[in-house]
Formats: structure tokens, sequence, C-alpha cells
């Protein structure tokens, strides 16, 4: 599905001021922005911003991992992975297709670099951010124990086969 007048763009320094607004109100412990600014800074990194006319309504973006960092899988199964590291909605504008428009072109852009696997964490109280993963067709690959310390927390790592599998 596409949105007229909603475009992502390459996230800049300009915009970090409205991501900070969404960060805080989505996340129980936002990133700060001189955090999202090494993030935007790092030449491995493919990070978005969604915006609807002037208003940044989300944001999104995924790191890409070198050959030698492949622990996560045996025997080389996959060797050009990427780690969704965040994504988010602004939350009025959030179940209305804003987001899986966003995480398609993150994906899309992955697939055209020919990178071939993706994996990311949620907490595994987040039911509205599983359900968006699962409809992608990312599964369970692991858990990581204790993962956000404050709550106490464990992560779900999440994968997904990106090559000859089409967007939703
Ligand atoms: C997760 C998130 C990015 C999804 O973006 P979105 O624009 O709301 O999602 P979409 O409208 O594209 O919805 C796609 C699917 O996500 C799930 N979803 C989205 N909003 C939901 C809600 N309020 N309740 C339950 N499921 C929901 C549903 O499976 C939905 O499919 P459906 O429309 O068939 O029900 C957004 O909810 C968000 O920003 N959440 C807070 C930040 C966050 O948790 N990010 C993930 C960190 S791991």
């Amino acid at each position: 599905m596409d949105y007229p007048g909603c475009s992502p763009s390459i996230m800049i320094e300009k915009d970090l001021d409205e991501v900070i607004k969404i960060e805080n109100y989505v996340f129980k412990r936002p990133w700060t922005k001189n955090f999202f600014r090494l993030i935007i800074s790092d030449m491995n990194n493919y990070v978005l911003s969604l915006k609807k006319g002037n208003i940044l309504i989300g944001y999104g973006g995924y790191h890409s991992l070198n050959k030698d960092a492949n622990f996560l899988f045996k025997k080389n199964e996959h060797t050009r992975i990427i780690h969704l590291i965040n994504i988010a909605i602004c939350p009025g504008f959030q179940h209305k297709g804003y987001g899986t428009f966003l995480m398609n072109r993150l994906l899309n852009s992955a697939r055209a670099q020919k990178r071939d696997y993706c994996y990311l964490e949620a907490r595994g109280s987040n039911s509205r951010a599983l359900s968006f993963y699962k409809k992608f067709g990312f599964s369970i690959i692991g858990i990581i124990e204790n993962y956000y310390p404050q709550e106490k927390e464990n992560a779900l790592v999440l994968g997904k086969n990106l090559l000859n599998i089409p967007s939703l």
C-alpha cells in the first residue's frame, strides 16, 4: 500500500526534536537525542523519517552487519544480515498502515542491498509490536533473558528471511 503525501526520507539532525517527542511517547526507555545522533552518523545504519506533509509521524531503521558478525547462525546460513534497530509511529497515526508502509520501505531497501536476513528484539509484553512483526512473517528465534533489566523483562529475538518473500 502507498500513501499520498507521505514520504520516507533519510533521517537528519533537523528531524531529531520531532523524533525524540515520539520516542518519549512510545517507549518506556526512550533513546536520547545524542544516541540518535550516533545512530544516524553510522554509515552502516539506514534510518528513515516518515513525514506526512511537514509532520514527522514515524521513523525506523536498521544496521547492516559485517560478515564476521554472523554470530546468530550456524554454518553461515545467512551471511548478509540486518538488525532492525527501531521502528515507531506517532500514537495518533498508529494502526492506520503507516508502520507497514515504513517497514516495507526498510525491508525493500535491505533486499535491494541483497541482505538475506533480518532480526530484531522486542519486549515479550509488547503485544502490538509482536502482532505487527508476525504479520510480516517474523518468528521467534531466541530469548535474551533480562535484556531490559529495569523491568526485569526478557527480549524475544525475532527473525525473518528476506529473499524470495514478497512484501505486504
Ligand atoms: C508497532 C508499530 C510500529 C506498528 O505501526 P502501525 O502503523 O501502528 O502498524 P500498522 O497500522 O501498519 O498495523 C500493522 C499491524 O500491526 C499490528 N497493530 C498495529 N496497531 C495495533 C494495535 N493498536 N493493537 C494491536 N495490533 C496492532 C496489527 O497486527 C496490524 O495489523 P491489522 O491492521 O491487520 O490489525 C506502532 O504500533 C508503534 O509505533 N508502536 C510503539 C513503538 C514500538 O513498540 N515499536 C516496536 C519496538 S520493538
